[in-house]
């Protein structure tokens, strides 16, 4: 459970994969003054993970090797600009004595700030918790503005997912010049292999190559479902006292994974699919979006659930017989499953909630509306996998 961790963020860089883009994106910004970034994606793609091990970096400059200094703090709903800095300068040891009396404004924190003179992070993670376009949000992009101004010893880092950056970022012209607008993509097959592989060599356990590939590829970029998968496996070996994890540890870890997911994910998932007819179209056409081609942030068009549907039903199946399928996904009559935006005849759609989509994919093995080989097939095609470890 600590080698493979499908509910927490991970704190340790010993287990943490992939990233290294993101990582240097980052390390840049903290070598320019006036320049600060912001970390953006999905939900559950492994912003916080991110932002955790930035502290844990060892960074050498000149002949100085050492430890990132850093401070974080996650948002929750009931706070506000005062609040969130309240906090940051305590930790930073730079807080003024009258700080409880004072209505705290961005020219306070900057002013406060100025005794820091090391390079220093300063981490706001979940920023999509406040208020969109609320006055935090306005106080924030004004302290990157100032910070940005004065040449600031620290970098701010604000963490979040995609909406809520163009909320900030949108604030000032200005703020978008100071700010480093970092996106974390979905993770790629290799990057999962490295979370697969890590756990396991902490357990002195190994994996046969072929089952590591279902697992990496059936999570679909997202790490939570390699964690769940690879752990179940995992278990599955032990049980059987076993030192390696085989084939068909990871088939038994698929049906784990559909059946012991999380109630939120089931239902959403019922209520997107249910129908009183016995030959309804529903499952079938929420699994083709689930194998769609998307784009970062997990948009995709109609034209792109096409081959997946022709997949899934074994003949061509063109826009106009699912249209309404997929109108409907995005109504509340189908629980809102799919988010759409962009203008008619040519709309992008996205989970709303991005964990349902390797669940759908799960689901449809489970119930044979499609075969891993198929979809290996449809990854492959779509170009999302062009080495087809
Ligand atoms: N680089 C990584 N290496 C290994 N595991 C990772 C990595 N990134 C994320 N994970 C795992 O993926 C899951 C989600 O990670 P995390 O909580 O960091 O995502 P997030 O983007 O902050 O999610 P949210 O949008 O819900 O805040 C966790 O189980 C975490 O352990
Ligand atoms: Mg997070």
């Amino acid at each position: 459970m600590r080698a493979f961790t499908p509910g927490a963020a991970i704190d340790k860089l010993d287990l943490f994969a992939g990233r290294l883009d993101q990582i240097m994106d980052v390390l840049r910004a903290l070598d320019q003054r006036g320049q600060h970034v912001v970390l953006y994606g999905e939900r559950g793609v492994g912003k916080t993970s991110l932002a955790n091990v930035l502290a844990e970096l060892n960074v050498t400059r000149g002949t100085q090797t050492a430890r990132l200094p850093s401070v974080s703090v996650n948002c929750s709903k009931k706070d506000d600009f005062a609040s969130i800095w309240y906090h940051l300068l305590r930790d930073l040891g730079v807080a003024p004595s009258n700080l409880e009396a004072i209505d705290l404004t961005p020219e306070d924190v900057r002013h406060a700030l100025d005794a820091v003179k090391e390079p220093t992070l300063v981490i706001i993670d979940e920023v999509d918790r406040l208020d969109n376009a609320s006055e935090t949000h306005m106080l924030l992009a004004d302290t990157v503005k100032t910070l940005s101004d004065h040449s600031s010893a620290i970098t701010l880092v604000l963490v979040g997912v995609a909406d809520s950056v163009e909320g900030l970022v949108g604030e000032h012209p200005s703020t978008e010049r100071a700010l480093s607008q970092v996106l974390m993509p979905r993770m790629s097959p290799v990057e999962l292999g490295e979370i697969v592989d890590k756990g396991l060599a902490q357990m002195h356990m190994g994996i046969a190559p072929a089952a590591k590939a279902r697992i990496t590829h059936l999570s679909e970029g997202l790490p939570h479902y390699t964690h769940l998968l690879t752990l179940f496996a995992v278990q599955r070996a032990i049980a059987d006292d076993r030192d390696d994890v085989q084939d068909t540890d990871v088939t038994s870890a698929i049906t784990m994974a559909e059946k012991k997911a999380q109630h939120t994910i089931k239902s959403a998932y019922q209520r997107a699919t249910r129908s009183t007819r016995p030959k309804s179209l529903f499952e079938r056409v929420l699994t083709a979006c689930a194998l769609a081609d998307k784009d970062d942030l997990g948009y995709f068009s109609a034209g792109a659930v096409r081959e997946p549907m022709a997949a899934i039903m074994g003949k061509p199946y063109d826009i106009p017989a699912f249209a309404r399928h997929l109108n409907e996904f995005a109504s509340a009559v189908r629980g809102d499953v799919l988010t759409r935006s962009g203008q008619s005849r040519r709309y992008f759609y996205r989970f709303d909630n991005p964990m349902l989509q390797p669940y759908v994919i799960l689901k449809a093995i489970s119930n044979g509306l499609i075969t891993e080989g198929q979809i290996r097939r449809l990854q492959i095609q779509r170009g999302a996998f062009p080495s087809a470890s």
